[in-house]
């Protein structure tokens, strides 16, 4: 499919989703997060696709919401539209793992998409910030309670209420980012944890991205139940019999997702 604000790639089971709307520093706008939201949606369902990465160009990932767009909009319009709820759900709704690798400016919903990824590699040029509050509004795409459940109460609060950048060092200090690498090997380092990633079982990778992100949705006792059924179902999976084999006959496996 032919998009105009994002390009698509995929090759060895990765789809690749360029944020590609150079000239405004990839602002998410309506037609932008509607494609991103319907080329996951196609590789959430494409049988060939095994992982999924979410970059931007080398200045910026996505330097917020698109403030043009949004600058006339008023109570009412945001209420009634509920400001990209639906594209949020979609983005957060995939099953399969998707990577962000943010290199330059990761702000306001830039910052927030990169959130709703997986995990997020970032490059040494990385910037992620909140920086809503100089608008006089404030984050209102999961930031608020995202950023906080990554980086805690305190650096949260501040980045929100001052609206100041954290750099990547700050932020693969704070557990923002799994990583940091070279803004030049950025992609391809994505791309390669991501075909690391498709190597496994898909109903174990599935069963594991679902069985984490359910750690934000509930009690302890609850999480560990649904972690211990999910545990129990692989054992009813032919990977299972065949990843635990390949180890013990030291050989890689060779997963099916069956
Ligand atoms: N929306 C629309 N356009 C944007 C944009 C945004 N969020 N961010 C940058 N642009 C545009 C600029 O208007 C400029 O366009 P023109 O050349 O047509 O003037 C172009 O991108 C390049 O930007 P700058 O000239 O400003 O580049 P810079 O290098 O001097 O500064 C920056 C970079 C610090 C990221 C600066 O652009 C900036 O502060 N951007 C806004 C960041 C922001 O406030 N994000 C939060 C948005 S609100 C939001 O996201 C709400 C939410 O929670 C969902």
């Amino acid at each position: 499919m032919a998009y105009s604000t994002i390009k698509t790639d995929t090759k060895n089971s990765v789809t690749l989703i360029r944020l590609d709307r150079p000239d405004a520093l990839n602002a998410l706008n309506s037609e932008l997060l509607g494609e991103l939201a319907t080329a996951l949606s196609a590789a959430d369902a494409d049988p060939k696709v095994r992982a999924i990465v979410i970059t931007g160009s080398e200045k910026a990932f996505a330097a917020g919401a698109d403030i043009k767009e949004m600058s006339e909009k008023t109570f009412a319009d945001m209420a009634l539209s509920d400001f990209f709820a639906a594209e949020a759900n979609t983005i957060t709704a995939i099953r399969k793992p998707i990577i962000a690798a943010v290199a330059g400016y990761a702000l306001g919903g830039g910052c927030e998409l990169a959130m709703m990824c997986d995990f997020i590699i970032a490059a040494d040029t990385a910037k992620f910030g909140q920086p809503e509050i100089n608008l006089g509004i404030m984050a209102g795409l999961g930031g608020t309670q995202r950023l906080t459940r990554f980086v805690g109460k305190s650096k949260a609060m501040e980045m929100h209420l001052t609206g100041r950048f954290m750099d990547a060092a700050e932020a693969e200090r704070s557990g923002l980012v799994s990583r940091v690498v070279p803004a030049a090997k950025l992609v391809e380092e994505a791309l390669d944890v991501a075909g690391k990633i498709a190597e496994k079982s898909q109903i174990a990778v599935m069963a594991a991205k679902e069985a984490v992100n359910r750690s934000y949705e509930t009690t302890m006792s609850e999480g560990l139940l649904f972690e211990r059924r999910s545990f129990h179902a692989l054992f009813a999976t032919d990977d299972q019999s065949e990843g635990m084999d390949a180890f013990l006959e030291k050989r890689a496996p060779q997963f099916r997702d069956k």
